[in-house]
């Protein structure tokens, strides 16, 4: 596992487009997998800024909400879009999102995962972190699923996405995720993180401990992950 400790979030940000334009540039048809929310938008930005050709290249967002409208601009299919897809050439038969709005959930995420395998699966997943520890929206408990599935978020996760949808009441309770079978089918993991709620669920990656109750640990069993983190989520680290 590589670590860097940036000085800041826009630090963490231009270093994180770096590696992730290297990918690209290195394999133009690269398969990425990719997250939401708020720790991606700078690197994305600066990513979006380097006017690479992304017209090879294909992405598989994380996770979805569910149910929720595609159009509702708190969806992760919103957020992609409008946070990155739209400022770049990729073309959007190679951008895939679960469907938010599908009646049939199984098959959906069945579907998903036979995309995954048929792209040969990723070449680089970028992600990101709960401060729960969860990843892609793989939540804390006895046991993780290795398909692409339908689960329920922890109290602890609609509260803090709650930031985005205003109340609990409106926060989805449910959402669609990319299993851990597909994460760790990735060649290459990069894991983004920023902020002092960040800073416990980093330290127990590097605790040495692998366990469920932090799904984040499991990273310490792929063989190629880099971690790029602020100050603030690099806080309680215990020096090696
Ligand atoms: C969400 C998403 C993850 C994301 C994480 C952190 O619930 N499922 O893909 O990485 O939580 O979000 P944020 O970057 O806003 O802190």
């Amino acid at each position: 596992m590589v670590k860097f400790v940036c000085d800041n979030y826009n630090e963490m940000s231009r270093l994180a487009a770096d590696i992730m334009a290297g990918q690209i540039t290195g394999k133009p048809f690269s398969v990425l997998g990719l997250p939401t929310g708020d720790t991606p938008i700078g690197a994305y930005m600066e990513l979006a800024k380097k006017r690479l050709d992304f017209s090879g290249v294909s992405v598989f967002c994380l996770g979805e909400y569910y149910p929720i409208n595609r159009k509702n601009n708190q969806s992760h299919y919103y957020q992609l879009f409008d946070g990155f897809i739209n400022k770049i050439n990729m073309k959007r038969e190679n951008v895939h999102i679960l469907n938010g709005e599908t009646d049939n959930p199984d098959e959906e995420c069945k579907r998903f995962d036979e995309k995954i395998s048929h792209a040969g699966g990723m070449d680089m997943a970028v992600l990101g972190i709960g401060v729960n520890g969860h990843i892609g929206f793989n939540e804390p408990s006895q046991s993780l699923v290795l398909k692409t599935h339908l689960c329920d978020l922890t109290a602890r996760t609609i509260e803090e996405n709650s930031k985005f949808f205003g109340s609990d009441e409106v926060t989805p309770h449910k959402s669609l995720t990319m299993g851990m079978d597909a994460i760790f089918s990735a060649k290459r993991i990069l894991l983004l993180a920023n902020g002092n709620s960040k800073a416990d669920a980093v330290s127990r990656i590097f605790s040495g401990a692998v366990t469920t109750s932090c799904p984040a640990t499991m990273l310490n069993l792929h063989h190629d992950v880099t971690i790029i983190m602020d100050k603030e989520a690099a806080a309680k680290i215990q020096a090696e």
